[in-house]
């Protein structure tokens, strides 16, 4: 009667394990779309100290906005800061730290987000009282 007992209580451990394993699978396949996203962002983040956060360009620093720029015009600046073609003081170095595949991700986060200016919702007011 114990033993019994006992396999009742493992096969239904074992049925959750299943369904563990079954629910990790499904979590691991369905948001490739999201991860790349994260990805991006996360690339995008190196580029903040220089270009702003998401590529909003901090006015008084003379850099011009990234973000909402136009992707080809973007892709191909930096394949030819990467080639060395472009004359830069920085870029072609911090270029040569990423793959193609990772540069097309930077380029297509950034031309996605919004121009300043033209962001809907809250903004920050250039005294930050928002
Ligand atoms: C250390 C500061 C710094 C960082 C970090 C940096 N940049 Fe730059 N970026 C510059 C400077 C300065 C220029 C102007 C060209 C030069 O002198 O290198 C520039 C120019 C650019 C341009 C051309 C802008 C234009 O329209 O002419 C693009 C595109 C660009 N950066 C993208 C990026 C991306 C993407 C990242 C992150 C992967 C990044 N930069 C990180 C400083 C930086």
């Amino acid at each position: 009667m114990a033993v019994r007992v006992l396999n009742v209580e493992s096969e239904s451990v074992m049925n959750r394990g299943r369904l563990f394993l079954v629910s990790c699978f499904l979590a691991a396949g369905w948001p490739a779309v999201a991860e790349n996203d994260t990805l991006a962002r996360n690339l995008v983040a190196t580029c903040a100290n220089c270009h702003g956060t998401n590529g909003h360009a901090v006015k008084s620093s003379g850099m011009e906005a990234l973000a909402g720029a136009e992707a080809v015009k973007m892709l191909q600046k930096l394949q030819e800061f990467k080639s060395g073609v472009r004359p830069a003081t920085v870029m072609q170095q911090i270029v040569k730290g990423y793959t193609d595949e990772e540069i097309e991700l930077i380029v297509g986060y950034l031309a996605r987000q919004k121009q300043a200016g033209r962001r809907s919702g809250a903004r920050m007011t250039e005294d930050g009282d928002d």
